[in-house]
């Protein structure tokens, strides 16, 4: 079971802020109670790590950028905590389908697109601090993964826990074709590990350019901090 100290460990922030971060998020659930009962959503620990680590980069107004809409239910929850702490979220969410969304008109920015072949210009269109990604789809992952990576962007990844690690993806049959969307091959944590090295496996991962941690929650989510640049050599 993750701690309120592993969060602040991770965000590399005090635990009090953590705690500050939390009662936030709590109070955020309540606008989404109902809708979570049809819905794997972020939890209480994935949520208030999310936020806290939006906190730290100290933008305001904050741009975030989210794949996979579906009902809204993420957006809200981040959107609200977010307002609650005193930041002003600006909320671009992708979805390939419609779905009668939780937020209201013109409070997140929703767009139906499958964004898959032109990840980077979307980055350099919309300039994130982060990127949420919560669709499934392999090359849609992993393209996204690689131009976050490219312009070191704050990036948090859903689904990534040791129980929806399949062994079958080890295999090296990248991508499986034609099972892209399949919800048993969560594909996540083996873009992480392409993308960023083997070790992720173990929780955490230094890959010099980013620090990669796994927050072991139900589902598990990914966060990954771009390390400061060093400056040039002179
Ligand atoms: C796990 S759900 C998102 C849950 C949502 N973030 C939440 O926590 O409330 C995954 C969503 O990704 C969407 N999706 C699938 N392929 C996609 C693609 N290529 N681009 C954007 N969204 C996609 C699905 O339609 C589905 O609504």
């Amino acid at each position: 079971m993750i701690e309120l100290a592993d969060i602040a460990r991770i965000c590399g922030v005090p635990e009090a802020e953590v705690v500050r971060v939390a009662r936030a998020v709590k109070a955020a659930y309540g606008k989404i109670e109902g809708a979570m009962a049809k819905v794997f959503t972020l939890d209480f620990t994935e949520a208030t790590a999310l936020v806290t680590a939006l906190c730290g980069t100290g933008a305001n107004p904050l741009r975030l950028l989210e794949l996979g809409t579906q009902f809204g239910v993420s957006t809200c929850l981040l959107m609200d905590s977010l307002k609650a702490l005193g930041i002003r979220p600006l909320i671009t969410t992708y979805d390939v389908d419609v779905q009668r969304h939780l937020f209201k008109e013109g409070e997140a920015d929703f767009r139906q697109e499958d964004i898959t072949a032109r990840c980077g210009a979307v980055l350099d269109e919309l300039k994130p601090h982060a990127v949420f990604l919560d669709a499934h789809p392999w090359r849609l992952t992993y393209n996204m993964t690689l131009e976050i990576r490219r312009r070191r962007i704050l990036f948090f990844m859903h689904d990534v826990a040791d129980t929806l690690w399949n062994e079958n993806l080890q295999g090296g049959r990248l991508p499986i074709e034609g099972n892209e969307c399949n919800p048993n091959a969560p594909w996540e944590r083996k873009v992480l590990e392409v993308v960023f090295g083997p070790g992720i496996h173990s929780g955490h991962l230094d890959a010099g350019d980013y620090r990669i941690d796994l927050v072991r929650s139900h589902l598990g989510l990914a966060i990954g901090r771009p390390t400061p640049a060093a400056p040039p050599a002179s």
